[in-house]
C-alpha cells in the first residue's frame, strides 16, 4: 500500500517536473507583424499541472499594463476585470475556448484597429495563487506595418533567385560538359590525323631514309 502511493506522488512529481508548475508561452515567433487597421490576436497560453483557482492575468504594452483579467477556476473562462470590460482598445477573443484538459488555459488577448504606436513589446504575466502565487510570463514583439506584401515579396524573389540560379548552374554545368566532350572529340580527330599521316610520311619519306641510311652506314 505505501508502494502504490508513493507509486502516484513519483508519477504526479514526474508530469510536473522540467516545467516548475507554471509555464507561460506566447508562441515562438519571437516577432509579430500585423497591418494597420486589422484586429490583431496577441497569443498567449499558460500550463498549470496542479490546477488552477482565480488565475489572474495581466497584459502589458511597452511596460505599461492594458489589460487584466481572471480565470475564476478550471471550468470557465477568462473574464476581463471591469475596468476593462468596456476597452475600445482590446477584448477577450469571443471564440476563446474553455480549457479540454483542465492544464493549458488560453489567455490570448484582440488588440482591435491596430495602430502603427501600438507596434513595440507584449508581455502576458500570469499568476497562480494555488501555487503560492507563482507568477511566469512570455514576451514578444509586435510590428504595425503599412502592408505584409513587401515582406513576402523579398522572401519570394530570394527563393525564386536561388532556385533560379541553382538551375542556370545546372544548365551551365550541362553546357560545359557538352563542350568539353565536343573538344575531346576534336582533339582526338585531330590526333588520328596526325597519326595517319605521319604513318604516310614514314611509308613515303621514311623509306627513302632508310634505304640512304644503309648505304651511308659502311662509309663511316
Ligand atoms: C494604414 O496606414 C496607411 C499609411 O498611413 C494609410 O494610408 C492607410 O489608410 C491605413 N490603413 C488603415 C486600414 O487604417
Ligand atoms: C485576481 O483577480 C481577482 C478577481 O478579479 C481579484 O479579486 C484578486 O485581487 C486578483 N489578485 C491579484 C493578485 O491580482
Ligand atoms: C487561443 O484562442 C484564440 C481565439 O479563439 C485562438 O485563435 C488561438 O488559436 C488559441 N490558441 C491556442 C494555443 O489554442
Ligand atoms: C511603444 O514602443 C514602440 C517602440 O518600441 C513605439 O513605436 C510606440 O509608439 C510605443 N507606443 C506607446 C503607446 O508608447
Ligand atoms: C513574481 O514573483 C516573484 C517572486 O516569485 C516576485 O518577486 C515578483 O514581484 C512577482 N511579480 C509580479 C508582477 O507579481
Amino acid at each position: 500500500m505505501p508502494a502504490d502511493w508513493l507509486g502516484v506522488a513519483l508519477l504526479g512529481l514526474q508530469l510536473c517536473s522540467g516545467t516548475l508548475a507554471l509555464e507561460v508561452s506566447v508562441g515562438k515567433a519571437p516577432v509579430i507583424y500585423a497591418k494597420n487597421g486589422t484586429n490583431v490576436l496577441l497569443p498567449c497560453t499558460f500550463n498549470s499541472c496542479i490546477g488552477i483557482e482565480k488565475a489572474n492575468f495581466s497584459w502589458s504594452h511597452n511596460q505599461t499594463e492594458i489589460f487584466k483579467g481572471v480565470i475564476k477556476n478550471k471550468d470557465s473562462k477568462p473574464e476581463p476585470y471591469a475596468e476593462y470590460k468596456s476597452s475600445l482598445k482590446h477584448m477577450l477573443p469571443p471564440d476563446l475556448a474553455l480549457s479540454k484538459d483542465n492544464r493549458e488555459f488560453n489567455v490570448s488577448l484582440l488588440l482591435l484597429d491596430a495602430d502603427f504606436e501600438d507596434s513595440g513589446p507584449y508581455t502576458c504575466l500570469v499568476k497562480n495563487p494555488k501555487e503560492k502565487d507563482a507568477n511566469h510570463s512570455g514576451t514578444f514583439t509586435l510590428k504595425v506595418v503599412v502592408a505584409l506584401e513587401k515582406v513576402d515579396n523579398t522572401l519570394t524573389l530570394i527563393i525564386l533567385s536561388v532556385a533560379g540560379g541553382a538551375i542556370g548552374l545546372l544548365i551551365l554545368i550541362m553546357l560545359a560538359k557538352k563542350l568539353v566532350l565536343f573538344l575531346l572529340k576534336k582533339t582526338r580527330k585531330q590526333k588520328e590525323c596526325l597519326v595517319s599521316s605521319s604513318a604516310n610520311e614514314n611509308t613515303e619519306n621514311g623509306l627513302p631514309v632508310a634505304k640512304i641510311a644503309p648505304k651511308s652506314a659502311p662509309k663511316a
